[in-house]
């Protein structure tokens, strides 16, 4: 018996970089996502094929040992989210010595885009391995396996995204406490890949320095982003997405202050805007990977996708999944 495991990839809506500061974050699951399929099979080491964001990387093979080290890799240099899978092969054997398997992972965005795909595949491994054993694991315990994963890989992770991929839906979080916030149910995001990967520790280590440098005037922007997301959560309750948008053009504003928007994340958030967003941003890290424009209509965000596909950079057309893991 196989176990098929479905995590969903997520968006920051507000609040990044300042959650590393102690303010809050809202971030949302989306519907795309990582499919991680798991077979016991015969070997003494699990065998793992990863194929992430369409065509481009193509597929990875490798061969991984219990105790999590990588043996055999047909393409060394696309296998970044390997490290992620051997750690969380490495961590199950510690917790609750899987059988060795044959493991499939899919996902429809490109790794390094802020899209959380790390923490999705992480999820979804750990969780089919759990599922082939017979383990039964709470939700939390999985989010904290994840953030120990990713822990493992960066050195340095916050719980947005664990949190965010295992439970789903819209949350408010701080630190390692969330909660869930009601979403507007005509609320449609187009996720903008701007072809380049974001680094999120290096650009986190980035706005460091620019605060060391400008001292207080950096902490202002840091509050300033802080208060922004307490409007936010009250737009999203309220079902104002007109307000919502205008907030999420001021936090564009913001992040751009601090240094991390780059040329092709501002010319795709100004041609979301232009094909009728009702406001667009990074999300996540930046200085590469991804924007987000919102929309309360479909056929609108569908247009505005086109256009974006048409200026060379991927979209996608999505919304606000409630559900996190899914076995
Ligand atoms: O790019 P992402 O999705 O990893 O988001 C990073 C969010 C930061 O606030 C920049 C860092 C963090 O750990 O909260």
């Amino acid at each position: 018996m196989g176990a098929h495991v479905r995590v969903p990839l997520k968006v920051i809506l507000s609040g990044e970089h300042a959650a590393v500061y102690g303010h809050p974050a809202i971030s949302a699951a989306v519907e795309l996502y990582v499919e991680v399929e798991a077979e016991e099979s015969d070997g003494d080491a699990f065998s793992v094929r990863t194929e992430l964001g369409e065509q481009a990387l193509g597929e990875v093979r490798a061969t991984v040992t219990p105790s999590g080290d990588v043996r055999r890799v047909s393409s060394p240099g696309l296998g970044r989210e390997l490290s992620y899978v051997a750690s969380a092969i490495g961590l199950c054997t510690e917790e609750f010595s899987p059988p060795p398997a044959e493991v499939r992972i899919r996902g429809e965005a490109p790794p390094a885009s802020g899209l959380g795909t790390s923490a999705a595949v992480s999820a979804g491994v750990i969780a089919a391995l759990a599922s082939l054993s017979g383990e039964e694991l709470s939700r939390d315990r999985l989010r904290e396996l994840v953030r120990r994963v990713e822990l493992d890989v960066q050195g340095r992770a916050s719980w947005v995204d664990p949190t965010t991929v295992t439970y789903g839906g819209v949350l408010s979080i701080t630190g390692r406490e969330f909660r869930r916030l009601d979403c507007p149910e005509d609320l449609v995001l187009v996720i903008a890949y701007s072809g380049r990967p974001s680094r999120t520790g290096e650009m986190v280590d980035r706005v460091a320095e620019l605060l060391d440098s400008v001292g207080s005037v950096g902490e202002r922007v840091m509050e300033a982003i802080g208060d922004l997301v307490l409007k936010v959560e009250g737009a999203l309750e309220s079902g104002d997405l007109r307000r919502l948008g205008e907030l999420l053009d001021v936090n564009h504003g913001l992040l751009s202050a601090l240094g991390v928007s780059t040329r092709e994340l501002d010319e795709i958030v100004h041609a979301l805007r232009r094909a009728g967003a009702l406001g667009a941003k990074v999300t996540g890290a930046g200085g590469g990977g991804c924007a987000i424009g919102l929309f309360d209509d479909e056929s609108r965000a569908e247009t505005a996708a086109a256009l974006i596909d048409a200026m060379g950079y991927r979209a996608y057309v999505t919304r606000p999944s409630p559900h996190g893991v899914r076995t």
